[in-house]
């Protein structure tokens, strides 16, 4: 799949208001994996409509995704562009709630992009999943500014789901099993979180 017909993709799943990637947080994932010619494999907890994971595969022809979302519509939905793109023996679409599923495969990266407020417990599900070297990827670290600035929303069940982000993200820059790159001013927020032990 091209990049041009990528970058129709993801217009199209902003329309229908799919919640997919922002442009420049995407753009920053992808560099780093394009500079870390080591991550074969890859996780991602959420599919939505396959955006991303299909971006990440696109990256290198040695590169094979598993990505993991729990509803039908978006599952069904990924799987067709994944084979429209041409991507399905390396994109394998997972229909399942991400903390019910199981595998003995340690990952180069771990994608995480589901529930923002199950982020801790979506690391410690695939901690085992991953070795010395793993990295694992936040994305909407900041929320639209919400996670600092609580006061831009009145909306009670926002401000309680940016006060959990805001807590994950303070508890994984000083959590000792990590080194943390976090990036507030690229897309919505993203860290990058290389196991070190
Ligand atoms: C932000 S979207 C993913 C966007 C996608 N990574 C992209 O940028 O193209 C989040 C997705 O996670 C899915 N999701 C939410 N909770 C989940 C869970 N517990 N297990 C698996 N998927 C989940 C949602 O249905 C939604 O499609």
């Amino acid at each position: 799949m091209t990049e041009e017909e990528l970058e129709k993709l993801g217009e199209a799943a902003r329309q229908d208001h799919v919640p997919v990637m922002m442009e420049d947080g995407l753009a920053s994932l992808l560099d780093y994996i394009r500079s870390h010619p080591r991550i074969q494999s890859i996780l991602e907890i959420g599919t939505a409509v396959g955006y991303s994971a299909m971006n990440m595969a696109s990256v290198r022809p040695d590169i094979t995704v598993d990505t993991l979302e729990i509803d039908p519509q978006m599952a069904a939905q990924a799987e067709a562009n994944i084979a429209a793109a041409g991507l399905a023996d390396r994109v394998h679409v997972h229909l399942t709630d991400a903390l019910a599923y199981r595998t003995e495969q340690v990952y180069d990266l771990i994608f995480v992009d589901a529930a923002k407020s199950q982020y801790r417990r979506y690391l410690e599900h695939f901690f085992a999943n991953s070795r010395r070297g793993t990295v694992f990827v936040f994305d909407n670290l900041c929320f639209h500014g919400i996670v600092d600035h609580p006061e831009l929303t009145h909306n009670r069940s926002t401000r309680q789901m940016t006060a959990k982000i805001r807590n994950f993200r303070n508890w994984l820059m000083v959590e000792p099993r990590f080194a943390v790159e976090y990036h507030a001013d690229v897309g919505d927020g993203i860290a990058f979180a290389r196991r070190v032990r």
